[in-house]
């Protein structure tokens, strides 16, 4: 009975959503929780928050999933690979915190992530 005891209280709890805020342009905050593995692009869309359309379904050919990634943010967040700064390069005012939501992968690390959507895509 004891060691049942201990697994119950000892046992971490899995958690298998994380929080990621979206900031629309005119300042509207969605704090949504993300079902790790989706990618932050994809809870945008299954939450309805405006500005995220996705056009092409996460194929990193489109840049409709646009954000500004929290500076804060920057360095938890995996490298970008080539074809997302080409991709970024035709999205709408690029910056250096501009990510495509499509290739965030929302998992722990990212719990607590905020982005902000651009204005051209409110
Ligand atoms: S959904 Fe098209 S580039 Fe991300």
């Amino acid at each position: 009975m004891f060691y049942i005891l201990a697994l119950f209280f000892f046992t971490p709890i899995y958690n298998p959503m994380a929080k990621i805020t979206y900031i629309t342009h005119d300042n509207k905050n969605y704090e949504i929780n993300v079902e790790k593995g989706l990618t932050v692009m994809e809870g945008a869309v299954q939450n309805d928050i405006p500005g995220i359309d996705a056009d092409c379904g996460g194929g990193m050919a489109c840049a409709t999933c646009h954000v500004y990634v929290k500076e804060d943010w920057l360095d938890k967040l995996p490298k970008k690979e080539d074809g997302e700064d080409d991709m970024l390069d035709m999205a709408f005012e690029p910056k250096q915190n501009s990510r495509l939501s499509c290739q965030l992968i929302v998992s722990d690390d990212l719990d607590g992530l905020v982005v902000n959507i651009p204005f051209k895509q409110g």
